[in-house]
């Protein structure tokens, strides 16, 4: 009997996402992303790697099953690259594109692993960033129309679906510091774009509804718990800044039809306009949803610097850090969960991504132990164990990631997986101790020693 027990339905899984496992970044029709074009450009990304080969994934999605069939997966989330279905964005569709899909979402139904579909993992299409991207209001028109094909094609074979993977990053971390593509640097390119991602997910959840299909949907957004460097009150007003910044500027708008006043009134000071709303997109954004999924990886800890913009600066406390340089912070976790239940949505809720980067080594006898990833996964699944002891509605957990992959502007320099990919060695997959973590975790729905 496991000392710590999830509720029976309590569904375990692993996620990914397209750009960064698949390569075939040219093949069977797919049309060029904003990933490719950005990956292409020297410099962006450390060692210059790009996702051209990944994990090969196109190739060996059959492998890749088998082994999280190995894992004992209930479900799967993956994403769905935009230009391998619509090439150029918009009009003619790859049939190809949808054939592997297709395919990979039979095989996983027929190995009894529940497929979960991200729409939008961050690979635009670059004919429609040449068109201005999200920052036009078109690609969230767009967006719906590929939304609606996908669920006109594979929708009574997918059950969950998400429309957005992580607002925030699609707009500030892309349009704001510049660090993903398409690398812009300018605050109201970030607000704009940030509003017509929301308002794309509106509408393709409206579409959902009217097409009638079976299955559930929502929205994954990054969140962290904000902690006030001390009581003081100024350092309570940064951390307020902090999360309307990072995590209120998402939820209001999905769940409470509103932008934080905070922070528009510091907009409006700054701006005449600094985005353009439409009357009713706010009601298209708050559109009811079936579930909400996070992504949980650290806390922020802030302390109030009135140099800065937004009143906050973060700073490091003295912790246990992973290869990311995020601190390890579970309790976060739980105290994030118990607020989303106590302020936002009485669930489900799915952690759609949890996990850590180490240096993995293989070892002599080819086996990889991660250890540090098993405690911090441990320690995580705890935090989750405590907030549903807490009355949170949490329905599953999905490990960031099944696999080593394409970490963005860090290349193949992070190790997120729980299984190695060696790149040197034709990609081969070795399960690592933390996918034995998992294993075990399935199977007593829970684990063993506290
Ligand atoms: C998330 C993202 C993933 C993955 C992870 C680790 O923000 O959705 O694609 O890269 O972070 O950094």
């Amino acid at each position: 009997m496991a000392e710590i027990v999830f509720p029976e339905n309590f569904e375990w899984g692993a996620a990914t996402a397209s750009y960064q496992i698949e390569g075939a970044y040219n093949e069977d029709g797919k049309g060029e992303s904003i990933w490719d074009r950005f990956t292409h450009q020297k410099g962006n990304i450390a060692n210059n790697d790009t996702g051209d080969l990944a994990c090969d994934h196109y190739h060996r999605y059959q492998e890749d099953i088998k082994l999280m069939q190995k894992i004992g997966l209930d479900t799967y989330r993956f994403s769905i690259s935009w230009p391998r279905i619509l090439p150029a964005g918009n009009g003619k569709i790859n049939q190809k594109g949808i054939d592997f899909y297709k395919n990979l979402v039979e095989e996983l139904l027929e190995a009894g692993i529940k497929p979960a579909a991200t729409l939008y993992h961050w690979d635009l299409p670059q004919k429609l960033q040449d068109n201005g991207g999200w920052e036009n209001r078109d690609t969230a028109k767009y967006f719906d129309q590929y939304a609606q094909i996908m669920y006109r094609e594979l929708g009574d074979l997918i059950p969950r679906w998400i429309t957005h993977n992580e607002p925030m990053v699609v707009s500030m971390v892309a349009n704001l510091w510049g660090e993903h593509a398409p690398g812009n640097q300018e605050l109201q390119k970030a607000l704009q774009v940030a509003h017509n991602v929301l308002l794309s997910h509106g509408l393709a959840a409206q579409s959902f509804r009217e097409s009638g299909i079976d299955g559930e949907l929502g929205i994954t957004l990054n969140l962290n718990h904000v902690y006030p460097n001390s009581d003081s009150k100024k350092d309570q007003i940064a951390a307020d800044y902090c999360d309307a910044f990072n995590n209120r500027w998402f939820l209001d708008p999905v769940f409470k039809g509103k932008y934080p006043e905070k922070l528009m009134d510091l907009y409006q000071n700054k701006f005449d306009q600094p985005f353009e709303v439409k009357a009713g997109d706010l009601d298209i954004i708050s559109r009811e949803i079936d579930f909400l999924g996070i992504n949980y990886y650290s806390r922020a800890v802030v302390k109030y610097d009135e140099d800065e913009f937004y009143n906050f600066k973060t700073i490091k406390p003295e912790a246990e850090y992973t290869e990311m340089n995020w601190e390890v912070y579970p309790k976060g976790l739980t105290d994030l969960l118990k607020r989303l239940d106590r302020e936002y949505t009485k669930g489900p809720i799915f952690i759609t991504e949890n996990g850590a980067a180490y240096d993995d080594q293989i070892a002599e006898d080819g086996s990889v132990h991660d250890p540090k990833r098993v405690n911090y996964l441990k320690e995580h699944f705890k935090a989750a164990h405590q907030a549903l002891e807490a009355g949170v509605n949490l329905a599953g957990y999905y490990v960031w990631s099944l696999m080593d992959n394409f970490e963005w502007a860090y290349g193949y320099n992070k190790r997120f997986g729980i299984i190695y990919i060696d790149y040197d060695n034709h990609q081969k997959r070795i399960l690592k101790d933390s996918a034995r973590l998992l294993k075990d975790v399935i199977e007593n729905n829970g684990l063993k020693n506290k």
